[in-house]
């Protein structure tokens, strides 16, 4: 055996080795990978996945699907995609604080609704959600410190809500469909917010018809003034006709009697 044999003999299955290793790094990416900028670290039931302060400025597309706690506060996040976590079936805690989210779609978080126990969206800029934004959520959602606009639609999302009343306690209203509602907290003015709307163009209809209804009034009883000034006036002038005639110092009738 010369020493190029023996090389090629024992570098051979070296090669494949490597090559079968690189192949298999390239096939799992989504399983082994790591998202830029974050700190992955196992946990005995899967990922804990750290993204803190990481300049992020969405959502990493390429989150393991293994992950169970995940860590995006403090980035600069500004929206949440419909679908978004729609792989992670295991998570179980996502903190989002202190980011520049302003509102939430209906599938802001489709496909957490059976595994999350903890959602926090403290400290961002969410004024408006959609109705079904938390619906059939599971988990405990902070709210603290966003400028809520407090309406019809939020009312909606709290009220569907597993830990509604906890969170709804914690909304303050930065704007209200309710004047007495601005810069108070959600719950300090007991009112349905959603039949306010409704109520308000009942309201609306209403001056509408009266206004109508004071509009005819006031021409009829215009009218019928005018119509009496008119008859006083033409009974005035009828009463005066006959009576002429009858004056004793009129001269055309002194002249007739005399004819
Ligand atoms: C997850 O990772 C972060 C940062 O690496 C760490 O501070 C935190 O304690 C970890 N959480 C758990 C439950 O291990
Ligand atoms: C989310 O992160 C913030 C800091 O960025 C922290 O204060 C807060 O306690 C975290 N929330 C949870 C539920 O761990």
């Amino acid at each position: 055996m010369t020493p190029l044999d023996l090389w090629l003999t024992r570098s051979i299955p070296m090669c494949l080795l490597l090559q079968s290793l690189v192949l298999m790094a390239l096939c799992f990416p989504s399983a082994s990978m790591c998202p830029k900028g974050c700190n992955c670290q196992n946990l005995p039931h899967g990922l804990n996945v750290t993204c803190t302060q990481a300049r992020l400025k969405e959502i990493p597309p390429d989150l393991p699907s293994d992950t169970i706690l995940l860590q995006l506060d403090r980035n600069h996040i500004s929206a949440v995609p419909d679908r978004v976590f729609q792989g992670l079936r295991h998570l179980r805690r996502l903190n989002l604080s202190h980011n520049a989210v302003e509102t939430l779609g209906e599938g802001a978080f489709s496909g957490l609704e059976s595994s999350l126990e903890l959602l926090d969206l403290s400290h961002n800029r969410i004024s408006s959600v959609h109705k079904d934004a938390f619906a059939r959520l599971k988990a405990r959602v902070v709210v603290d410190d966003n400028p809520w606009h407090c309406d019809c639609a939020l009312q909606q999302a709290l009220g569907g809500m597993a830990h509604n009343h906890e969170a709804a306690a914690r909304v303050l209203c930065r704007s209200s469909e309710l004047r007495d509602q601005e810069g108070r907290p959600f719950l300090a003015v007991d009112a349905d917010l959603c039949n306010l709307a409704k109520r308000t163009t009942d309201y609306a209809m209403l001056v509408t018809m009266f206004g109508w209804f004071a509009m005819v009034i006031s021409y009829v009883v215009y009218y019928v003034r005018q119509n009496q000034e008119d008859a006083r006036r033409h009974l005035e002038y009828l009463k005066s006709l006959p009576s002429k005639p009858k004056k004793p110092d009129d001269p055309s009738e002194d002249i007739s009697t005399v004819v």
